[in-house]
């Protein structure tokens, strides 16, 4: 496929690899996202049949665009960004491979058992007991092969994206572990080792915290690498990315029980995520202002430049939606938003918005320069990509917005007796319209998707080089 050079120093191949993974899985996980947005509206696109049902496959539309798409894009980035900073080669070409076709084969396994209906019952985490030590061993290598290279850097500090990159693969592998712990019971069937409310407690630490350093911590490494690299800026302030990133992970830990507002968990601990959640707006803004002022005097590259457009609102919905997050949190605003569509449209400001457009950008910038190229194949198409990205995600949240305190009110309205205004069934028909326009969103960012897939294969197939890049710190 690729004619591109090897690099000399560096171990690019399994970036590349990882890169167009990141392209593949992302059309997969979001045309998986669109079907199921689209079974919200028309039933019987479900065709009668289990293994398409909704309930198998929205928890792969999870897995795909998580742990395919998002993880494919962590893997490039960082294997990419870790060596680049560290002005050394990867500790090991053959343990990086592994960590590559290891990955593919924990999400090809995801492909085949999820729609058969083999699940562990607990969301982001519903692979069988196999695949789960597959995963396990996976993301210790994958730990071996990152610290590893950071053990061997020729540069004296280590850079800051490499931090988030770091606490974001030894947490989930701790996060990971202990939440899967489980009982085999036979091949493809187990049973959890906790019980009750500590089964729950166990798995919204794991399930926010996925949320904080898969979706967050990992991202921010990229953030830290890529827009300073695509503003040719260099990053506002060192000093406030450290002091973020320690407040951030040592806050995230406790927030997990905003999930479990008015349930059997002890009221204290539900108090407790509610406060931790209302401080973490104070790191999660410290790394939005700092990638935002890192712009300054480069605002106007964004008139030219649709790559760092998609960095530049990537920030902004990451501001948005951990802005949003700390209010839900709250336990009267959880009252109202839990169960409905407000907390769908929370998931998608933070998963396409942020996850998606800094992915998006970054790819951007990083598959010319591993393929030896100038720039991409077109601009232009980045541009259009940009536009359907983001009318995409206003349209998708802001029907979510709609359906979700539209929901809520129903549900709580009584009459003047006490009883329900409102039947369950009315509030799903009031919501049909919003499901429209989100399918119409998601509709949006697949096309966008496909506009990349063809810049991506045009600009790998080039004939332009680029002159040998030339080791060098970030900014
Ligand atoms: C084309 C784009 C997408 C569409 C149309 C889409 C659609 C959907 C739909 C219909 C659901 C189920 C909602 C429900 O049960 O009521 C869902 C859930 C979810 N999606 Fe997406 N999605 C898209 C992209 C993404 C991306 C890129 C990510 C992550 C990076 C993501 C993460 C999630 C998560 C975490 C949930 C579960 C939310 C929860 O349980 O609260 N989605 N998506
Ligand atoms: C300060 C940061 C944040 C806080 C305090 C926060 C808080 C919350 C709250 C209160 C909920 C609703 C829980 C419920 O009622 O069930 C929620 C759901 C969720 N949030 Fe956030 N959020 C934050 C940032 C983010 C970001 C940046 C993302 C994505 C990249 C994200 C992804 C999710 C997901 C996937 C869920 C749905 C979980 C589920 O029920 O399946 N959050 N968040």
């Amino acid at each position: 496929m690729s004619t591109a050079l090897e690099h000399p120093t560096y171990n690019y191949k399994v970036v590349r690899q990882f890169a167009i993974m990141t392209v593949v899985w992302g059309i997969v996980g979001m045309a998986l996202g669109v079907t199921i947005a689209a079974q919200l509206v028309w039933p019987e696109l479900n065709l009668g049949l289990p293994w398409t049902s909704f309930g198998r496959l929205r928890p792969l539309h999870t897995n795909a665009v998580i742990f395919a798409f998002g993880g494919s894009a962590l893997f490039a980035t960082s294997y990419y960004v870790v060596q680049r900073t560290c002005q050394t080669r990867l500790m090991s070409d053959r343990l990086a491979a592994f960590t590559f076709w290891g990955w593919q084969a924990v999400i090809v396994s995801a492909v085949v058992t999820l729609p058969m209906g083999y699940t562990e019952v607990k969301e982001y985490a519903e692979l069988e007991w196999p695949i789960d030590i597959l995963l396990a061993v996976v993301w210790i290598a994958y730990a071996i092969v990152f610290l590893g290279t950071i053990k061997r850097r020729r540069t004296s500090h280590i850079y800051v994206a490499n931090w988030f990159y770091a606490a974001f693969i030894l947490t989930v592998a701790v996060l990971h572990i202990v939440n899967s712990a489980a009982l085999p019971v036979s091949a493809m069937y187990s049973i959890s080792l906790y019980s009750g409310a500590v089964d729950a407690m166990t798995q919204w630490w794991y399930g926010h915290n996925a949320v904080g350093f898969f979706l967050t911590a990992g991202f921010l490494g990229m953030m830290y690498y890529f827009v300073p690299k695509q503003a040719g800026r260099p990053v506002y302030s060192y000093r406030l990315s450290i002091v973020h990133f320690w407040a951030l992970i040592m806050v995230y830990m406790w927030a997990g029980p905003h999930h479990l507002h008015y349930t059997a968990l002890p009221n204290w601990a539900q108090s407790l995520g509610m406060v931790m959640s209302i401080i973490l707006l104070a790191p999660s803004w410290g790394g939005m202002i700092n990638g935002m002022m890192t712009l300054s005097g480069a605002w106007h590259k964004l008139r030219t430049d649709p790559t760092l457009r998609f960095l530049v609102v990537a920030l902004s919905f990451y501001g948005m939606s951990t802005f949003e997050g700390p209010m839900m949190a709250v336990k009267t605003v959880n009252a109202l938003s839990h169960y409905t569509d407000w907390t769908i449209g929370h998931v998608h400001a933070g998963a396409l918005g942020w996850v998606a457009m800094i992915t998006i950008g970054s790819m951007y910038h990083l598959i010319p320069r591993l393929y030896g190229r100038s720039e991409m194949y077109s601009v232009g198409l980045i541009a259009v990509h940009f536009w359907l990205a983001t009318v995409g995600t206003v349209l998708y949240i802001a029907a979510m917005w709609v359906n979700g305190i539209m929901q809520g009110l129903m549900w709580r309205a009584v009459n003047a007796d006490g009883t329900l205004m409102y039947t369950f069934i009315e509030s799903v028909e009031a919501s049909g319209a919003g499901y429209v326009v989100r399918t119409v969103g998601g509709l949006c960012w697949v096309v966008g998707m496909l506009v990349m897939a063809f810049n991506v294969a045009m600009t790998v197939r080039g004939k332009q080089r680029l002159p040998r890049p030339q080791p060098q710190t970030a900014a």
